[in-house]
């Protein structure tokens, strides 16, 4: 009895390793697809968008580099997004995480926002947390009023980017959002396609 019980464990997990196998090959080539697209010379931005603001939330480091390559293109100014308490790490931060998501009790945030007013255009970006947005950059849309303005929202996620778009946009408050763009995490040895796929989605706004 406990030999076949053995036997059943072991199966289901070279079934769940098969599984991630699959599904990490599928992303891979998904990724190496799209960034083939974009290798080659570098593509220069053209277009003037004006005055131009970022505004963005990072924890581990991903967004904040698709902020900076944004700033450095566009001449923008930047706002990080912080919370007034560190986040928890490991598992501590995915089960509360869930939780502030399930019970839309977002962490606190610093609040000296920039003046929205005083911007052309608002990049804005996140991590995908469990399907949406970071649970800090809910809280920041909670409470900022873009009054008006155009805000071009943006993602770093694993593979997966979920309702993000949908829940960003149904969230900010008074803003004309357009041409949502999501960043996949991947190899630094895409970095100047990276840039290639930044500069063309600016042209392209
Ligand atoms: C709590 C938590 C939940 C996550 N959920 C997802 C997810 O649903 N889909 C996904 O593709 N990646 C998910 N990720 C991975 C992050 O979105 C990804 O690594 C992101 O680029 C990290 O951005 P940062 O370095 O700016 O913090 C999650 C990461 C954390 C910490």
């Amino acid at each position: 009895m406990l030999k076949y019980a053995l036997y059943a464990v072991l199966f289901l997990v070279l079934a769940a390793l098969a599984a991630a196998g699959f599904h990490n090959t599928r992303v891979h080539f998904k990724n190496k697809k799209e960034m083939s697209r974009y290798e080659g010379a570098q593509i220069a931005v053209q277009k003037d968008l004006g005055k131009v603001l970022v505004v963005y939330y990072s924890l581990s480091g991903k967004t904040k580099d698709i902020a900076e390559r944004i700033k450095a293109k566009t001449n923008a100014d930047i706002y990080e997004i912080k919370t007034k308490e560190p986040m928890p790490s490991g598992r501590a931060l995915y089960m509360g995480v869930r939780k502030q998501i399930k019970t839309k009790k977002y962490p606190e945030i610093e609040t000296n926002f920039p003046d929205f007013e005083n911007y052309d255009l608002i990049f804005a970006g996140s991590p995908v947390w469990w399907y949406t947005a970071a649970t800090p950059v809910l809280a920041f849309l909670e409470q900022a009023d873009f009054k008006g303005k155009k805000v071009v929202p943006f993602s770093t996620q694993g593979s997966n980017e979920g309702t993000f778009e949908k829940d960003f946009k149904a969230n900010a408050k008074n803003a004309v959002t357009a041409s949502y763009q999501k960043f996949n995490n991947i190899s630094p040895k895409y970095n100047s396609a990276v840039d290639n796929k930044i500069a063309e989605w600016i042209n392209g706004l």
